[in-house]
This record gives C-alpha cells, structure tokens and sequence, in this order.
C-alpha cells in the first residue's frame, strides 16, 4: 500500500491549515489532485480544481471576490459550487458556457484544518478531547513536505522501540534499549488504536534541569491514538513538572512518493503562541520531527508494505502491527470485501513466531 492507491479517495485528508486562508485561495495536492482551496466572504470553504476550464490559469493564483473565486487570466468567476457565474468579456448578462463548470470537492474544517474527501468518506475525524479544553494552547509547528509515504510516517510516529536510537539526540535513552511489554487496544470499529506506554526519557525541555533542580532523566505516560488512514495523537504527561503535551499529525498523500505533514501541539505550559516557551517547544518539536525524517526519506520504499509478511516484526513492534492489520482490513472493507489474508489470527502467529 502506497500513496497512489486510489481507495484512500474514500478518506478525509488535510488540504490546508483553515489560517492560510485568511490571505486568498490556498494550491493544495491531495492523491495527485490539484485543487484550490478559499474561503468565501460568506465564510465558508470550497474546494474546486485548480485549473480554469477557459485556459487553464490557476485558480489559487485568483482572488476571492464576494462568495466566488476570480481567475486571474481573464476573471471568469465560480461560485462554492464550482459554478461558471461570470464570464467578464461577454458582458454582465451574457449566458456562461455550459462546459464551463467546475466540480467541487466536498470539505470539513476541523482542528484548525480545511479537509477534504474526493470520495464519499468512510471513516469519521480523529477525535482530540483536549483540543478546546482550558488552559491549552495550540503551537503549529511549520508544513512540511516529505519524501515518504503517509502509511511509514504514522508507523513511525508509532514505533516506542527507534527512540534510543533516532532520537539520542533529543529525548531517547541510549542506555535504556530495551522496550517493555505493552498492550494494544482496538477502538472505533477498528478505525482506530489506542496503546499506553510509561517510561523514562531525557527531559531537556524543563528548565528545572539547567538549574540542577531537577533530573535530565524523567518518567512521563504516553497515550497513542491514531484513526485510519493517516491521522495520529500522541498525549505526553511529565510526571515530575506536569507539563501535558498532545502532539497531533495528520500526513496528507501528495502523490506516490510525497507527502505533506501538519503538525500542532497541545500545550498546557504556555501562555499563547506568541509565548517564547511555545517557540522553544515547537523548536524542539521540530528537532525531534527532523530526526525522524532524515531516517524516513532513507527508507529503501517508499510503499508501505501492509503485506506484513514482507517484514520482520517483533513484540516491540506490536502497534505497528496492528496499524498494518486495521490500515489493511479497513481498506479492504471499502469494496465490502472480508479482509484477506491478514486478519486478525495473522498477527499473534508473527509475533509468536519472532522473538
Ligand atoms: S483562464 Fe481563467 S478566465 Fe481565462
Ligand atoms: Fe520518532
């Protein structure tokens, strides 16, 4: 599975941050697809293909004008609908072409997102309880392209057992290797996992440790939640500081090899965005993230591999796993069709079999 298979037309996928709008029409590539993506003055968002059926000029190169987009060639205009309302060089009253039409894509906004489905969607948003609680605020980390697949993105925002290794720089523990026993838990019809994880990381982000108060080395509980196809929650609590923080991605499928990621954390120990502690978190974050994306873009496929037998597992690797089994049936449940070969007996036989 890789970011051309046509069946993820049937997911919802982040076009845009809902902000980037304030400025005009928004250029988004979702699964191959050219689109633009504005926010009408009436206030709501629309999707149309970024291609003027005239001469072809990119709408996202347009204006918003009232409740239609304005191309920038000659100004036809086009409405929420993708309806052809104005065509400027016959006159106010002049009839439009009929093949003049766009065909919209139908949208969300949500967690601060514009999204889109191509197809009919088969699956619900990923849902974030703390997103509007008190005390939280949002830090967006920059978009960033990637040369991976959104499948091995979230199979690396899942993996407990590269920390040591990937993230020595930052967070991991090199002397502590080894991943303990942990469950995973199956939610929302299997579109979605939830696994719980306790353990020790290196803590630089509290300012405690700089002054000795506090150790580099502190526990904290992780709470993973992902929901098919490309959108996990990672929850972090600091026991020694208290600090909460949700880590929220969402991977878009650009095209087979490309994707695009959105990023925002959750933070209860800042005060607005514009708070220098929520720079220095998100440039954290972001050291983190670059560390998983040198290793990622090096990955020798960029196709996700659901045929799990293809890979090595091991009990580490039990959420990974699953993620390959829900992804899997999840998609193969699309055409009505059991889920094949990899069901549910498939992987406690793997994880049996290794060590
Ligand atoms: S190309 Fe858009 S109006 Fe001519
Ligand atoms: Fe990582």
């Amino acid at each position: 599975m890789a970011n051309d298979d046509p069946r993820l037309r049937r997911y919802w996928h982040v076009a845009c941050r809902a902000a980037a709008l304030d400025d005009g029409p928004v250029a988004a590539t979702v699964l191959g697809e050219e689109l633009v993506i504005a926010r009408l003055d009436d206030g709501t968002v629309t999707a149309l293909p970024d291609r003027c059926p005239h001469r072809w000029a990119r709408l996202s190169d347009g204006c918003v004008r009232g409740a239609e987009i304005e191309c920038p060639y000659h100004g036809w205009r086009f409405d929420g609908a993708g309806r052809c309302t104005a065509v400027p060089a016959l006159g106010e009253d002049a009839a439009v072409p009929s093949r003049a039409h766009l065909e919209p894509v139908r949208t969300t906004e949500a967690l601060g997102l514009v999204w889109v489905a191509l197809d009919e969607p088969a699956a619900p948003l990923l849902e974030v309880p703390e997103w509007d609680a008190d005390g939280v605020v949002a830090v967006w980390l920059p978009d960033t392209d990637l040369s991976a697949g959104c499948a091995q993105f979230v199979d690396n925002f899942l993996d407990i057992a590269h920390f040591p290794f990937v993230h020595r720089g930052t967070f991991g523990l090199e002397d502590q290797p080894e991943t303990e026993p942990f469950a995973v838990e199956d939610t929302d019809g299997g579109a979605g996992l939830r696994v719980r994880y306790r353990h020790e990381v290196a803590n630089p982000e509290d300012p405690a440790v700089a002054t000795g108060e506090h150790p580099l080395v502190q526990f904290r509980s992780m709470e993973y939640t992902w929901r098919v196809p490309f959108s996990a929650r990672l929850r972090l609590e600091y026991e020694l500081t208290g600090v909460e923080n949700t880590i929220l991605v969402f991977v878009t499928p650009v095209d087979a090899t490309s994707s695009r990621l959105f990023c925002v954390l959750l933070r209860n120990d800042v005060t607005s965005p514009e708070d220098p502690r929520a720079r220095s978190a998100a440039e954290f974050e972001y050291r983190v993230l670059t560390e998983d994306l040198v290793l990622l873009e090096r990955l020798a496929e960029r196709d996700f591999g659901l045929a799990v037998t293809e890979q090595v597992h091991t009990r580490a690797d039990r959420n990974t796993i699953e993620l390959r089994r829900l992804l899997g049936a999840h998609l193969e449940g699309l055409d009505g069709a059991a889920p094949g070969a990899l069901d549910a007996h498939t992987v406690p036989s793997l994880l049996e079999a290794t060590p």
